[in-house]
């Protein structure tokens, strides 16, 4: 891509945890949307393994799964010739950044995240001030390359209002430095509930294997998840308020075929759930086919991982690091000689 263009487009960040396979959540709700908008917007995206530290983490498998993470991200339709895919600690201004920051950002406002609430309850042995403080990392990646848009599910969206509001109050204190990010969500799939209980969003930590679709899951698990998809005594197949199980997979069906609600309901008319659950596991596990064999082509291609993780960790720095000169000269720190 020319200077020209990359500065004619939009920019747009995002990051994804290396905590383990992506769900189908992240996929539906972000990832897949990554891919999507790469060509009209300059793209950065990255696999967070600073955030990741911020819950127990085994060395030796975080270090694995940070790299399987990266193959799944280019897997998913990510190309490193059109967008800069790089591993978040190999980027030194994010964590610099992320300091300076959080002297704009004030105890209370982090004291709100519904995330920590809910994080430090899960591991209440261990709640560090990196799990505190996780949003202005968070606020940090965004920010370091004045992305204009952030694809992103909906249980992000708190962290991305803080990250705005600490954009503005920069702005305002020491001139015009950030440009204030847009969330960008999709219509339908922000939130995918856990197949077990569809009153939860799905998460990768859930204790129940059923609750949760991988993207790496075989055709058989694929399919036994969606059938033991917890429902309603009724029968019929519509979207409508209370009906969260059959809500969830109606969405899921809708994002993976095309097909809207309505359509839906009409194609299952007289048909019981079951097999409207055998069709939704059906079109997910065709879905998520070639995903899963470009990801095994990748993850046999280790030079070529490495070289699309050093050209973005170069590209990345690059970019970053004029933006966080201009922070320095504006917070009041003198020049590096
Ligand atoms: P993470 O790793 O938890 O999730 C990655 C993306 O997946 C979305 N997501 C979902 N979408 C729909 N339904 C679900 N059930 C579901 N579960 C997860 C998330 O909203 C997210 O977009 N803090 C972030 C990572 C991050 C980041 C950033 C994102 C770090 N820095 C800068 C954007 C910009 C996180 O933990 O996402």
């Amino acid at each position: 891509m020319s200077e020209q263009e990359m500065t004619a487009k939009k920019r747009i960040f995002s990051g994804i945890q290396p905590t383990g396979v992506f769900t189908l959540g992240n996929y539906i709700g972000a990832v897949r949307n990554w891919g999507a908008l790469q060509d009209a917007y300059e793209s950065i995206y990255c696999i967070v393994d600073l955030h990741a530290i911020t819950v127990m983490q085994e060395p030796a498998k975080l270090r694995a799964n940070t790299m399987r993470a990266y193959a799944l991200m280019l897997a998913c339709g990510i190309d490193p010739k059109k967008s800069v895919a790089f591993i978040q600690s190999h980027n030194p201004n994010h964590a610099e950044l992320s300091w300076v920051l959080s002297c704009s950002t004030m105890f209370g406002e982090l004291n709100r995240m519904t995330q920590f609430k809910d994080k430090s309850a899960r591991h209440a042995d261990n709640i560090n001030a990196g799990l505190f403080t996780y949003p202005v990392l968070m606020a940090a990646d965004i920010l370091a390359y004045n992305a204009d848009l952030v694809p992103i599910g909906a249980d992000q969206k708190q962290h991305l209002e803080l990250a705005r509001n600490i954009a503005v109050r920069f702005n305002q204190r020491f001139g015009d430095t950030f440009t204030v990010p847009e969330p960008y969500m999709p219509k339908t799939g922000a939130r995918l509930m856990s197949l077990q209980d569809p009153t939860k969003k799905m998460s990768k930590s859930d204790e129940n294997v059923n609750a949760c679709v991988f993207i790496l899951d075989d055709k058989d698990t694929i399919l036994r998840k969606f059938r033991r998809a917890v429902t309603d005594s009724e029968s019929e197949v519509c979207y409508r308020e209370g009906k969260d199980g059959i809500n969830n997979l109606m969405t899921i069906y809708g994002c993976v075929t095309g097909k809207t609600m309505d359509e839906i309901t009409a194609e299952f008319a007289g048909k019981g759930y079951g097999d409207f659950k055998t069709a939704v596991g059906e079109a997910v596990a065709d879905h998520l086919a070639p995903v899963r064999s470009e990801f095994e082509r990748l993850s046999a291609d280790k030079a070529y991982l490495n070289e699309c993780i050093a050209i973005g960790s170069e590209q990345a720095y690059r970019m970053t690091r004029k933006i966080l000169s201009k922070v320095y000269r504006r917070v009041g720190f003198t020049d590096r000689k």
